[in-house]
């Protein structure tokens, strides 16, 4: 069993590599006492043990030595002593702030079904047990849940806050996180992933210090400048070792997380969503819930908690149907043929795309309406007959013809003002009447808080996919929301309006993946700018970035991968020079870096010239021939990008028996270090063939492959030698497997 109660006061839960432990204070409310490597035999009297601090508020005067304002707590609340920044706050109707919520009962939960109507984790009664804390505030008439689900074999903790009004009158919610930690000191740095379009999700760290220290991000979306994560990592460590406590949060829309350290060096860490701009009316008998909140540690450094992260994301929040299902090789227009599309091209397109194996064709934007810049036509998602004349249905069907799956993109939460739904509906753009409008690309958002928004959009779609019978949808969002108010809400509410809007994204996908189970989602956002747990809950792949350069690249997809597994990665091949960066790097370089995740292509490939064709064509076999590795395999970091001039990674099959590593170098170095390549992971007694050559697991781990230099400066001089070959921009390729015993 995961969970244990003891003397009705202590609660502990245990996954297979960590203890979390908490306990009811005098006061009623929860004391946090441990979170970390798992413990044998916790001592309660001493993981209880407190400090009489002078000039302190008191729980009571009889208990000095009792102060909020320093004993750990699982969801601390502001005003009764406790000064660091609560989990939550309500305003009763009397306007105080004031709350306390006491213990009543607990349960235990086997088991954790998928509901789909919230973005949410689940599970069998074999991998997840649930504990379901009751509390309540008598005077405020609010019952609070809070939920921690243990999955063991992950060494992952869920938590989630449900506050129920039981009373007669409305409460305020004005704050409402998903989760609070308070750690015992600040030895730590906190990790974060941040950026901007373009170049999302580069690593970023700091030290701790005394204060608040907070990533977040206020655009009712996760955002490429800030993803919904953070870790804090003991100073020393790295990649492969040191103790690491990772946060994500289950949620698309505006989001914190903060790390306060407070005057005695605790460390209190909150995640959920960001208050700022956030209430919620409690009305009697209702309840809410907040977004969940994952949590995991590791002894074994960041690929320690990525590992957790991405089997935790695999088995118990992507949805099932897609995560052992083989993800197509596509090829995407977009960069191919931007606005400027027809019929024959796209057909033509799909001609060169089955020659070299790829197996789904995405048209992107464009289609619709009269859209030929970013100018129009959101909103009309009927086909543009002048560019397809044959309609959806008839392009379907020319693709399909090809042997290809056919993709098509939309745009769903958005209208332009030239369109024929704004002129219908211009009530449905959100935006504050009386006041100006701030255009963002051209376009404004649709209030999906209201029902028959989300309709209108499920109607359009779901007719689309039944016209062209489409197995793959990509769904893009291209602006932040300003003006933030509907038309709908009454005053009291309009602080709800961004939790009802991703409430409402959320509805509509739910619709979409329950009336169309066959249907790949892909998200997107200006590339990666909504690529969060709470997505890929609906959509098993995110497009990672606008930016398909090679080198841009490894920094974005060894961010990503931090958190997110391989399977929910896009990386597609893209054109040079590349349209970024104008950088020129070879086909394999850019393939060798596209391979580390959900392959494509995005360049138009009617106009390759037949060697590339060729060396494509052999890429993506090659591709495919390892695709469940390169899809499902376990992704572990080596030389990080953010470190210097190279970067490796390799990912290994589950039963650690095949594998393959990449070794990537940015630019050639004159006269270079000796660079040797580590792989990590593997069993040090067992032999290996890499690329041909035979080593021990140990050899490999502890002193690695030699790696020579790319440019030998005596081959120049010979007159043999091809004056124009470059040596900036390089990869190199490993394929590791291991010797069945009886051949060694
Ligand atoms: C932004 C996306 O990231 C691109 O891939 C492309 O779909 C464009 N939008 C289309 O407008």
């Amino acid at each position: 069993m995961t969970i244990h109660v003891t003397d009705d006061r202590h609660f502990e839960l245990s996954t297979d590599h960590t203890s979390y432990l908490f306990n009811i204070l005098p006061t009623g409310e929860l004391g946090h006492l441990y979170y970390g490597p798992r413990l044998r035999e916790p001592n309660y009297a001493n993981l209880e043990a407190n400090e009489f601090r002078m000039v302190m508020p008191v729980i009571a005067a009889d208990r000095p030595e009792m102060s909020l304002d320093h004993l750990k707590q699982e969801y601390p609340s502001y005003g009764h002593g406790d000064f660091r920044y609560p989990a939550y706050q309500i305003t009763a109707p009397n306007g105080a702030r004031i709350s306390e919520f006491a213990y009543v009962s607990h349960r235990i939960i086997a088991g954790k079904p998928r509901e789909t109507a919230f973005p949410a984790s689940f599970g069998e009664p074999e991998t997840v047990d649930t504990l379901v804390v009751t509390l309540v505030d008598p005077v405020a008439e609010l019952t609070l849940e809070l939920s921690f689900s243990v999955f063991a074999a992950v060494d992952v903790i869920v938590r989630r806050a449900t506050f129920r009004n039981s009373g007669q009158q409305t409460v305020a919610l004005d704050r409402a996180l998903s989760m609070s930690l308070d750690l015992p000191d600040s030895a730590y740095e906190l990790y974060q992933l941040s950026g901007a379009w373009a170049r999302e999700r580069h690593l970023y760290h700091r030290p701790l210090t005394r204060g608040v220290q907070a990533v977040s991000s206020t655009r009712n979306s996760s955002s490429a400048q800030h993803n919904p994560f953070l870790a804090l990592a003991r100073p020393g460590t790295d990649e492969q070792q040191g103790a690491v406590f990772g946060f994500s949060l289950i949620y698309s829309g505006s989001f914190l997380a903060q790390a306060e350290v407070d005057y005695y060096d605790t460390t209190r860490v909150t995640l959920g969503i960001d208050p700022f701009e956030f209430g919620w009316q409690l009305t009697p008998g209702t309840a809410f819930s907040t977004p969940e909140a994952i949590l995991t540690y590791s002894d074994d450094g960041f690929n320690g908690m990525s590992h957790n992260f991405h089997r935790f994301m695999t088995a118990h929040l992507l949805p099932p149907h897609w995560v052992h299902t083989p993800r197509p090789v596509l090829i995407n227009n977009w960069e191919a043929t931007y606005f400027d599309f027809d019929q024959a091209k796209l057909i033509a397109l799909g001609k060169q795309a089955k020659a070299v194996g790829i197996e789904l064709l995405v048209l992107d934007d464009g289609w619709f309406g009269v859209r030929n810049d970013a100018t129009t036509s959101l909103g009309d998602w009927q086909v543009n007959v002048q560019k397809l004349p044959d309609g959806l249905g008839g392009l379907g069907q020319a693709i399909h013809g090809l042997g290809l799956k056919f993709g098509l993109w939309f745009e769903p939460e958005m209208i332009s003002v030239q369109s024929r739904l704004y002129a219908a509906h211009p009530d449905w753009a959100i935006h504050v009447p009386d006041r100006r409008m701030t255009p963002s690309r051209n376009q404004f958002v649709l209030d999906f808080s209201r029902a028959e928004v989300v309709d209108a959009m499920f109607e359009a779609i779901d007719a689309a996919i039944v016209d062209a019978q489409l197995d793959y949808i990509k769904w893009d969002m291209n602006r932040h929301i300003t003006e933030l108010y509907s038309l709908a809400l009454p005053p009291a509410q309009q602080k709800e309006l961004g939790y009802r809007y991703i409430q409402g994204v959320y509805t509509l996908y739910d619709r979409l993946t329950r009336a169309h189970p066959e249907v790949l989602f892909e998200s997107c956002a200006s590339g990666g700018g909504r690529f969060d747990a709470g997505m890929l809950f609906y959509a098993p792949q995110a497009w990672t970035s606008d930016d398909t350069d090679a080198v841009e690249r490894l920094k974005i997809q060894w961010g990503t991968s931090m958190v997110y597994p391989l399977s929910t990665m896009g990386a597609h091949i893209s054109a040079v020079p590349n349209h970024q960066t104008r950088r020129i790097t070879s086909l394999a370089m850019r393939a060798a870096v596209a391979f580390f995740g959900v392959l494509g292509v995005e360049l138009d490939i009617t106009r390759l010239p037949e060697a590339e064709l060729d060396e494509l064509r052999d890429l993506i076999a090659a591709y495919k021939a390892q695709r469940s590795l390169l899809q499902q395999g376990v992704l572990t970091r080596l030389e990080s990008p953010y470190d210097g001039n190279a970067t490796a990674w390799q990912v290994m099959r589950a039963d650690g028996r095949t594998g393959l590593a990449a070794r990537y170098q940015v630019m050639a170095e004159p006269n270079p270090d000796d660079h040797w390549l580590r792989l990590a992971g593997l069993d040090p007694a067992a032999a290996y063939l890499v690329n041909g050559q035979r080593f021990m697991g140990d050899e490999l781990m502890h002193q690695g492959i030699f790696i020579p230099q790319l440019f030998d400066i005596r081959k120049a001089r010979e007159p043999s030698f091809d004056q124009t070959h470059a040596f900036d921009f390089t990869a190199r390729l490993f394929t590791i497997t291991r010797i069945e015993e009886a051949s060694v």
